[in-house]
């Protein structure tokens, strides 16, 4: 007799906690839905686990189709000085830039892993061959090597180059890596570097080499990083001809 009444009296809370859980999802499911239709801050995705790394891509690109794509980036890649408004940092070059790590960098705007907003719409609609034929295009743009204008003195250029050495083995002695999959970081735009490096040490770019490599660096440390590579030529820029 106890024992009936003690599961019935069980059953009942169990059936009362169902009915407030089942009220609650609803509730939680609207607030999603309500949610959902505001603007959220993209830039708030700080990424927990790692994602897992990406591959190039492994069709053959086509720089001429390349080339017909890329009439759209134009208008950024193609205009020197052309800036990110907020924060301002310099649009970075793509000429000479390594295909494989243009094809890596677009799969990471494409399925968000890196987040600034105006390359994700730019990437959203891109196939795999797409990809491919504008990393083709980019990585073999011709043009002269040339370095970033940088504001930095000689001191803390030399600077940079000792914190280099941590960096040789995979972006090379001067800032052009040696495997394709890396990206080549000479000459590129100082303020670009930069911000980069702060996105790797913030985790707003996920990554598991660079996340561990700049976490423990200071801002000075970071800002002479980026002006010695600026201050290597190679890269070049894009503009139309
Ligand atoms: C409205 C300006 C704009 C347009 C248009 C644009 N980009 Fe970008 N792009 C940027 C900015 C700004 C960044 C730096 C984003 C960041 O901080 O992650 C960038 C970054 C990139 C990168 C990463 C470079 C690196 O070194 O990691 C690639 C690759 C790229 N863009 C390719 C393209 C391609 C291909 C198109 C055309 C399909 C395009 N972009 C169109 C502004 C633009
Ligand atoms: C073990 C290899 C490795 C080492 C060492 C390394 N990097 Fe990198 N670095 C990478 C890879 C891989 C990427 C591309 C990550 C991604 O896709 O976001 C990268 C990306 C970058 C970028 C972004 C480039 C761009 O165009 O967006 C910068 C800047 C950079 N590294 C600077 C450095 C500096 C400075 C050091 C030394 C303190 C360093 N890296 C050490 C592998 C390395």
């Amino acid at each position: 007799m106890l024992h009936s009444t003690s599961s019935r009296s069980k059953t009942h809370v169990y059936a009362a906690v169902m009915a407030v859980s089942a009220v609650a999802a609803v509730g939680f499911a609207a607030c999603l839905v309500a949610g959902r239709s505001e603007a959220q801050p993209p830039a708030a995705r700080v990424a927990a686990p790692l994602p897992a790394p990406l591959l190039p891509i492994t069709l053959p690109g086509n720089a001429e189709s390349g080339a017909v794509l890329a009439t759209t980036c134009a208008g950024c890649h193609g205009v020197p000085g052309s800036h990110n408004a907020y924060p301002a940092y310099h649009v970075p070059k793509l000429g000479g830039q390594n295909a494989d790590y243009l094809e890596i960098a677009l799969q990471g705007y494409r399925r968000g892993t890196r987040s600034h907003p105006t390359m994700r719409v730019q990437a959203a609609t891109l196939s795999d061959q797409d990809i491919a034929d504008i990393a083709a295009y980019f990585s073999t743009y011709e043009g002269q090597p040339a370095s970033g204008k940088s504001s930095a003195s000689a001191v803390d250029i030399e600077a940079g180059k000792r914190a280099a050495v941590a960096c040789q083995q995979c972006h090379g002695q001067t800032g052009v890596a040696d495997a394709k999959q890396w990206p080549t970081l000479a000459g590129q735009h100082e303020s670009y570097l930069e911000q980069a490096l702060k996105q790797y040490q913030t985790g707003q770019r996920a990554d598991a080499l660079m996340g561990p490599m700049i976490k423990p660096l200071d801002s000075a440390t970071i800002a002479q990083l980026a002006a010695y590579f600026s201050s290597q030529a190679f890269l070049h820029g894009t503009e139309p001809r």
